[in-house]
């Protein structure tokens, strides 16, 4: 104990957070024993102190439970790890090479605007976009349909060498309307270095492949592209990108860009600088077209970092881009044409097998056209993970700035690929729940990589913005990740239908030993809970982070039990309990039980804790009101606060409105409110059958004065004050109406658990089920057939899908609602 104190100490030295330790002379020219004194308490405070700021951003000291990729690269080396671009490829490395793609419509730009193509933006209003097909694997099949264009990207990729493989993308783009063949589009593919990647590019153009003499003029404008990259970079070693065109008659112009670039950031920008207007000499056409090699001046060395070709074709047309490492030496032949075909109907073909083997959606009788919306929710999911490397920024009481936390790659699912193309640790839970379901193996590698970013005390901060990509889309008062906010700790969901029922002799031996390489930190996680955000009370806990001090908000907000805005008690105080809480750390006890008992493990504690956390006696005296029949969160809260608008002085701008408490705040149940977090007894299944709570309970949830709604459970019933309320005049309510889908999961879930047990409350419980069961499905697929896309959240009262699109993150659970996975 003592020396890894002092290993952190000395950490905190190096971390600049040593400004007390200097002044450590002026005292020591001293010789006063009482100096002495003062000296060694001094030095041993303001050491602690240092250890104090550094455990925040010191790593758990136990062993990591991701396994290193490489030498051996497995099948998920390659892939399309960058969510938040509309395609590309990377690898699972740091610095890794980048690929990707740009696009425009040369006939259809206006005012100088290309509206060029590149980030998942919904500002593009693209009628619809995600991948069709994607197993995590092996190969995608993504639609982009675009205002006048449909584009289909595809990749495959294939292993050979010790390198990684090779890889090959097709990007096939076709008119939407007839009278619109034979118009231009022009495609960029460009090839760039993650942060800080060092690497060899070295273009090959195609007039220098070419044998010139057989060229004519037009020819020559014609082909200023590339006809290769051959690169080089640590990892990859040698290799080569080729650029194929299927069908030399439609393509109009070709050309290229190679040049450096500071950070992946600025590839767009970069590459719009490098377009000019070139006129074909022959044909007096004009194209937008890429300058060639360009350097800043003072670059003498031309080592480009940043190679981009360009075709500009005429509708229909393709282009295949083919990576080969030079490493991969027994290949036959080249990953294109009828080769390319082959391969990726094979996969195709397996992947649909599957994913009627997993989810039996034909058996069950749905339709090809809701069995093709369900495999895109869970392709969308899929080939939406990414790769991520960097640190984050995070803070506790003890640091005055923030500070960096280590660097460490992140495997991830996200939320969306254009409004949150990064890792938010709760909406993993209910990714994974999905993607457990699909492959275990990509299950356990995202949650490895998110369990080693714990620090010592426990914590993983919640959400990851790693690397400048991912940076770039989030405003600076977002980044610092501060220790005291936790998150719903929904890996314990993934963990409890990955090994609930399971025998030990079922279970692989590389799970068990994940599993025992998780364990440790899986303790570290439930102390940090426990302890952390524990109330006075046994078996009270409460979310900390709330602001005490808040003048503008109606309800201060709890960003760390994901619930956002969802009213609790209206004065923050150490003395709330958090009924959401409560019953996330009766689940984590459970499943810790469970998993001691796998691996051979003392679980009692976990038992104990458990059976303490679900006894419904000690659950009503603390959150069952008796007055309102509800469950609820309990603290100081008044019944009666309001926004107002305070009078302007004049000739001042109009002030923003305040929080005016009408009622004074009393110690008691937040009983005016019914929604969500009411429902968590329900939901974490720790209602005893027979409970006439349980019976009351789901009495209210078919209310339509309350929660339910056509469309699904809204988040906050309308008899509650804060319903669709504004939290601040600024922030329009978020989690006060709108339906989301993973509790509503849940719900659905806890329902046909309880349909399956003998009680009272079963033939309630399986009426509710189905008919929940089928307003999310029939609402969901409704507004995806409408809108092209799943939303983030959808409206209580039209159904209409609303927040940010696509969101194949937790609302894809609808696949699950389809197959009735609830394990
Ligand atoms: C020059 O190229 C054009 C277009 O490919 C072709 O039609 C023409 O015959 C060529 N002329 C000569 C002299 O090769
Ligand atoms: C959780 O915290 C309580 C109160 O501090 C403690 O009594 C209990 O042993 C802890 N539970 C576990 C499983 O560590
Ligand atoms: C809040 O107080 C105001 C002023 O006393 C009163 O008019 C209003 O009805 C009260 N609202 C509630 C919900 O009690
Ligand atoms: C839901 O739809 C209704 C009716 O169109 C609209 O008035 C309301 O503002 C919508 N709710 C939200 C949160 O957008």
């Amino acid at each position: 104990m003592f020396r890894k104190m002092s290993k952190e100490i000395d950490l905190s030295r190096r971390n600049g957070s040593s400004d007390e330790h200097n002044k450590k002379p002026s005292i020591r020219s001293s010789y006063s024993w009482i100096f002495c004194a003062v000296l060694i308490g001094g030095v041993s405070w303001f050491s602690y102190q240092g250890y104090l700021e550094t455990r925040v951003n010191s790593p758990l000291d136990e062993n990591k439970v991701i396994f290193p990729v490489s030498p051996d690269f497995p099948e998920r080396y390659w892939g399309s790890f960058r969510p938040g671009v509309y395609f590309g490829m990377k690898t699972r490395e740091p610095q890794s090479l980048l690929a990707g793609l740009m696009w425009f419509m040369p006939d259809i730009t206006s005012g100088g605007n290309l509206n060029l193509r590149h980030l998942c933006d919904q500002g593009d209003n693209l009628e619809q976009y995600g991948w069709r097909e994607h197993d995590g694997k092996n190969f995608g099949v993504q639609v982009i349909v675009d205002q006048f264009i449909q584009l289909e990207t595809t990749f495959v990729t294939k292993l050979g060498g010790n390198h990684g493989g090779d890889w090959t993308a097709r990007i096939h783009v076709e008119p939407r309307m007839k009278d619109l063949a034979g118009k231009k589009v022009t495609l960029f593919f460009y090839l760039t270095l993650d942060d800080n990647g060092k690497g060899l590019f070295q273009p090959i153009r195609m007039i220098d492949n070419m044998d010139v003499s057989n060229l004519n003029s037009s020819n020559s404008v014609k082909y200023l592209g590339l006809f290769a990259v051959h690169g080089h970079t640590e990892k990859l070693g040698d290799f080569r990108v080729s650029f194929h065109h299927t069908d030399e008659q439609s393509i109009v112009h070709t050309a290229y860009l190679s040049t450096n670039v500071a950070s992946p950031n600025l590839v767009k920008d970069v590459l719009q600088s490098g377009l000019r207007l070139m006129e074909d000499k022959k044909s007096k056409e004009r194209h937008i077209s890429l300058a060639g090699a360009l350097f800043p001046k003072e670059d003498t060395i031309k080592q480009p970092n940043f190679v981009v070709h360009q075709v500009t074709g005429k509708l229909p047309f393709q282009l295949e881009v083919v990576y080969e490492s030079n490493n991969f030496v027994e290949r036959d032949t080249m990953l294109r044409g009828e080769t390319y075909d082959f391969l990726l109907q094979t996969y195709r073909k397996e992947f649909r097998n599957q994913f009627e083997t997993k989810f039996r959606l034909a058996e069950k009788g749905y339709s090809d056209e809701e069995q093709e919306f369900a495999m895109s929710a869970l392709s969308n999911l899929v080939g939406g993970i990414g790769y991520f490397y960097g640190s984050s920024k995070v803070q506790s009481v003890h640091n005055k700035e923030p500070v960096p936390y280590w660097n460490a790659p992140l495997y991830t699912a996200v939320p969306s690929r254009s409004f949150f193309p990064r890792g938010f640790l709760w909406d993993e839970g209910f990714h994974n729940l999905i993607i457990s379901q699909w492959d275990r193996e990509i299950s356990f590698d995202i949650m490895a990589h998110w369990f080693d970013l714990m620090n010592v005390e426990g914590w993983i901060p919640r959400e990851q913005i790693l690397g400048s990509e991912a940076r770039a889309h989030v405003p600076e008062e977002f980044v610092v990740q501060r220790n005291n906010q936790g998150n719903p700790p929904t890996f314990f969901l993934v963990l409890d239908t990955m090994f609930k029922n399971r025998r030990v002799r079922d279970i692989s031996t590389l799970e068990l030993e994940q599993l025992n390489r998780l364990w440790p930190r899986l303790v570290c996680w439930y102390n940090w809970f426990n302890t952390s955000l524990h109330g006075p009370e046994p078996g009270s806990y409460y979310w900390k982070g709330r602001e005490t001090a808040s003048i503008r908000e109606l309800n201060p907000k709890s960003l760390s039990s994901g619930l956002d805005d969802y009213p609790r008690a209206s004065h923050p105080s150490s003395e709330e309990r958090h009924l959401d809480l409560r019953c996330w750390i009766a689940l984590a006890a459970k499943v810790m039980a469970s998993l001691a008992d796998i691996i051979g493990r003392d679980g009692r504690k976990y038992r104990e804790a458990f059976a303490f956390l679900s006894d419904n006696e000690l659950l009503n005296k603390q959150h069952w009101s008796p007055t309102s029949k509800r469950y609820a969160d309990f603290g100081y809260h008044s019944t009666n606060v309001t926004l107002r608008r305070p009078k302007a002085n004049p000739g001042q701008p109009r002030p923003d409105k305040i929080r005016v408490v009408i009622e004074e705040p009393s110690l008691r149940f937040v009983d005016d409110t019914f929604g969500y977090v009411s429902l968590f007894p329900l939901i974490t299944e720790i209602l005893e059958p027979g409970s006439p709570q349980l019976g009351q309970l789901l009495t209210d949830l078919r209310n339509t004065n309350l929660l339910w709604t056509k469309y699904g459970l809204r988040s906050l019933s309308k008899s509650s004050p804060l319903y669709n309320q504004r939290n601040t005049e600024h922030d329009p309510p978020y989690w006060r109406g709108p339906i989301w889908i993973n509790i509503n999961y849940l719900v659905a879930r806890a329902l046909h658990h309880y349909s399956k047990i003998d009680g009272p409350h079963q033939v309630r419980a399986t009426l509710l089920y189905n008919e929940l069961r089928e307003n999310l499905i029939t609402n969901i697929l409704r507004e995806y057939q409408k809108t092209g896309y799943i939303w983030e959240q959808y409206n209580d009262s039209t159904g209409a899908g609303q927040g940010c699109r696509p969101f194949t993150g937790w609302s894809s659970l609808v696949l699950l609602l389809m197959s009735e996975t609830y394990v």
